[in-house]
């Protein structure tokens, strides 16, 4: 598909030069023509349509999985946000008193409170110092020591856009018995990620993101060997094997992901997932990959002339959609303010102008930015 048929499904196109998809991403036609579709299928016929929402559910849940590449669908669950799926973990886990997580020290909350919650139980949370823009496997590695069980990284760091090596970081947490869980949320949809190839033993990411469908419709993937070994949170009538047989009483959890979604599902939302995640994979999660990172390079190549210094790492392997910027000569906030003014949307995040364009986006939009912050680099410097 030419990346301008792509782009014509984003109606946030027509009016901003938006790249703040690390925070909550514009959804495409598709996706508010099923929402739209919710709206009145739920308003006509109520339950009586149920029957429908129980197939979309099923296909939604295996075009996840081929995102991922699962073995099976059903090792894929909904979750309502990214916490949700860390909570699995760091709620189920099997920790022994004296145990301890490693995690990046620049990780997202989200990423961070769940664990730091384990505290009554005995479990340490031990810290991954980062280089600037990079978090050093040898770090990571010199983080761990007998009592680690989990590794819990993100897949790209929301502030500096670095992106894990998951193979490595996976092969690590393999040679030494620790369980690897992947905060997605970043990465997810502008890059591929396949569970087969990466030992990866669970996932979540919201759909927010890289994967343009709306807030509360998340993914979840967890490895089937370590289903029966979580202790299971979030039980509720759906997380049984018969889920529908409300007369009795029968405590059997499901033998894959889907015990952990509980109760009743944000359709509206799923269902919006499916059409965004339709669009990415028939663009081929591989083609994305490289149009962000052509246009995060176009970007980083042309903001020294605009009088901003690039703070992500730009290596191959660790460049992400998402590019840190400092400008030389004016705040961040002045920047993003005045970019809105000028209808390109760009975030600050750790003191620093966060541009994160998706594959929709285009170099001419990027010029936009640049002519902003360009402008606003010579008044300022011509005042001074
Ligand atoms: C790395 C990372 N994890 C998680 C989240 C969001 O978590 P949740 O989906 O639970 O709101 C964000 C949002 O900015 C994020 O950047």
């Amino acid at each position: 598909m030419p990346w301008s048929s792509f782009r014509a499904h984003f109606p946030v196109a027509r009016r901003w030069a938006f790249f703040d998809h690390a925070a909550v991403a514009p959804i495409p036609d598709t996706a508010i023509v099923a929402l739209e579709e919710y709206g009145r299928r739920i308003a006509e016929n109520g339950l009586a349509d149920i029957l429908h929402w129980v197939d979309r559910v099923a296909y939604v849940r295996g075009l996840a999985a081929r995102l991922v590449n699962s073995p099976s669908p059903d090792d894929v669950c909904f979750v309502p946000n990214t916490t949700t799926g860390i909570g699995i973990v760091a709620e189920g886990f099997p920790w022994k008193a004296g145990d301890n997580v490693v995690l990046a020290a620049e990780e997202y909350p989200s990423n961070q409170y769940p664990w730091l919650n384990l505290a009554h139980r005995g479990v340490e949370v031990r810290t991954v110092p980062s280089r600037g823009n990079r978090v050093a496997i040898d770090d990571a590695r010199a983080a761990m020591n007998e009592r680690t069980r989990v590794l819990s990284a993100s897949f790209v760091q929301f502030a500096s856009g670095f992106r894990a090596d998951l193979d490595a970081l996976g092969e690590l947490c393999r040679s030494r018995g620790v369980f690897f869980f992947v905060d997605a949320i970043q990465g997810l949809g502008a890059f591929p990620l396949d569970v087969q190839k990466t030992p990866i033993d669970a996932l979540a990411a919201d759909g927010h993101k890289w994967l343009l469908a709306p807030e509360g419709a998340g993914i979840a993937y967890i490895r089937r060997e370590w289903v029966e070994r979580l202790h299971a949170i979030n039980i509720g009538a759906h997380s049984v094997v018969k889920p529908f047989e409300y007369a009795s009483i029968d405590f059997r959890l499901k033998p894959h992901s889907g015990r952990f979604e509980g109760g009743a599902l944000n359709i509206p939302g799923i269902s919006a997932l499916g059409e965004s995640l339709l669009l990415l994979l028939e663009a081929g999660i591989e083609n994305v990959s490289h149009r962000v990172l052509d246009l995060t390079d176009y970007l980083c190549e042309r903001a020294p002339s605009a009088g901003l210094k690039v703070f992500s790492s730009r290596e191959a392997g660790e460049k992400s959609g998402i590019v840190s910027l400092v400008p030389e000569r004016v705040s961040p906030k002045e920047l993003m303010k005045r970019c809105r003014d000028a209808g390109v949307i760009v975030n600050v995040r750790a003191g620093r102008v966060r541009v994160s364009p998706h594959a929709y986006n285009t170099e001419g939009e990027i010029d936009r930015f640049l002519d902003v912050a360009r402008s606003l680099n010579s008044k300022t410097h011509g005042a001074a």
